[in-house]
């Protein structure tokens, strides 16, 4: 199904879309058909700076991965897909290599194994000359999916939302949205899950607001959806990580969107550090923790989150150091820690199924439980 009014688009203003980034829309990667290169936004540089950079192959595809100048579930599954096709345009003969080097790019999301998958699927018989070729068909049409399930997903969720927003008995203020980590369409191609959510919501007319955890260490709130709000125009105010639970207290949030990496048939969700944290302090409140995501982000294998589910642990110097601009608009990362101090930086966390209210997928809303989720077509 083709997305009808996308966020991002390399489109002409105003005919659709709504991101528009100096005169231009765009999708977080694109294929240049003229130039035959996959570009990306990187946003490793956002918000202060908006680059483009072109991936020119496998080493630039598993370092953009690797490095978070893509991040967010369903697109580094895509950006994978995009890296066989640079690797086999390069080498045909190394489908094994770059299949091993872009599945360790990063552990913890499955979608970038499930997109991995398709690719090595579609690469089946296929003449070795032709190999390239049918590794961008793959990622094309991968890319087009994500586009339209990023869609659906928020039709469904506004359905949610709206039904929230009819039993709010003081309509004076707006629906107040927590969200933590950038769930929008920076983490898939458009769209994104939690955040098209919200979009569709304020599309259908509903006055929201959006509290976004900065989401410490690498700031993906702070940098990335106060960005994407801002450029969407939705309301939103940046908290830091440990507010929530006290603005949920106060009665200062009505639900919590959060994406996943990885969720289990049972419904356990894997999402960014400091999400378990959240679904807690809204259980405790009595308010509803929703989770977004495309059914290609369940392992269908997995039971027990806490369990089975790899967690990255990232390097300590995202912990110690933070980047900004200084008044010069100079891009300056400092160190905030004494030198020798000891860091455990994991990237994740699981928060159990029985914290979450409902799962919002392409194929519609369900409960976190086995027997709703194995009903989800995969
Ligand atoms: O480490 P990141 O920035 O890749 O983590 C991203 C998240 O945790 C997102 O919430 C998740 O991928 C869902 S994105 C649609």
């Amino acid at each position: 199904m083709a997305a009808t009014t996308a966020l991002f688009n390399q489109v002409p203003q105003g005919e659709r879309g709504d991101l528009n980034v100096n005169g231009k829309q765009y999708q977080s990667i694109w294929f240049d058909e003229i130039l035959d290169t996959v570009n990306i936004i990187d946003q490793t540089r956002l918000p202060h700076k908006f680059e483009t950079p072109v991936l020119e192959d496998l080493d630039a595809a598993c370092h953009a991965i690797e490095s978070m100048q893509v991040r967010g579930a369903p697109l580094i599954g895509v950006v994978a897909a995009y890296g066989m096709y640079l690797a086999l345009r390069e080498n045909p003969q190394q489908v094994a290599r770059a299949l091993q080097r872009l599945s360790a790019t990063r552990p913890t999301a499955v979608n970038l194994r499930w997109a991995l998958e398709r690719v090595a699927t579609a690469l089946e018989g296929v003449a070795v000359e032709m190999r390239a070729t049918a590794a961008l068909a793959a990622a094309r049409e991968l890319e087009r999916e994500d586009i339209a399930v990023c869609e659906r997903i928020g039709e469904h969720g506004a359905t949610l939302l709206s039904e929230l927003w009819e039993s709010k008995s003081d309509k004076s203020a707006a629906l107040n949205i927590l969200t933590h980590c950038n769930a929008g369409a920076l983490a898939t191609v458009d769209w994104g899950t939690a955040l098209s959510v919200i979009y569709k919501t304020v599309a259908r007319g509903i006055p929201v607001h959006v509290w976004v955890d900065e989401t410490r260490p690498r700031n993906q709130g702070a940098a990335l959806t106060c960005w994407e709000l801002a450029q969407h125009a939705v309301k939103h105010t940046l908290i830091v990580d440990n507010a929530g639970g006290h603005l949920m207290q106060q009665g200062l949030v009505d639900c919590c969107i959060v994406g996943s990496d990885r969720t289990t048939i049972t419904g356990d969700v894997c999402n960014k550090i400091g999400t378990y944290l959240k679904a807690l302090a809204a259980y405790d409140n009595n308010i509803p923790f929703f989770v977004a995501l495309p059914v290609s982000s369940i392992d269908f294998s997995l039971s027990d989150g806490i369990r089975e589910i790899p967690i990255e642990q990232r390097a300590a110097d995202e912990v110690s150091h933070f980047s900004g601009i200084d008044e010069k608009g100079e891009l300056q990362t400092l160190r905030m820690t004494p030198e020798d101090v000891c860091i455990s930086n994991f990237g994740f966390d699981v928060t159990p199924a029985r914290l979450v209210t409902r799962l919002i997928t392409e194929q519609g809303v369900c409960r976190a439980n086995r027997l709703e989720v194995s009903q989800l077509a995969h």
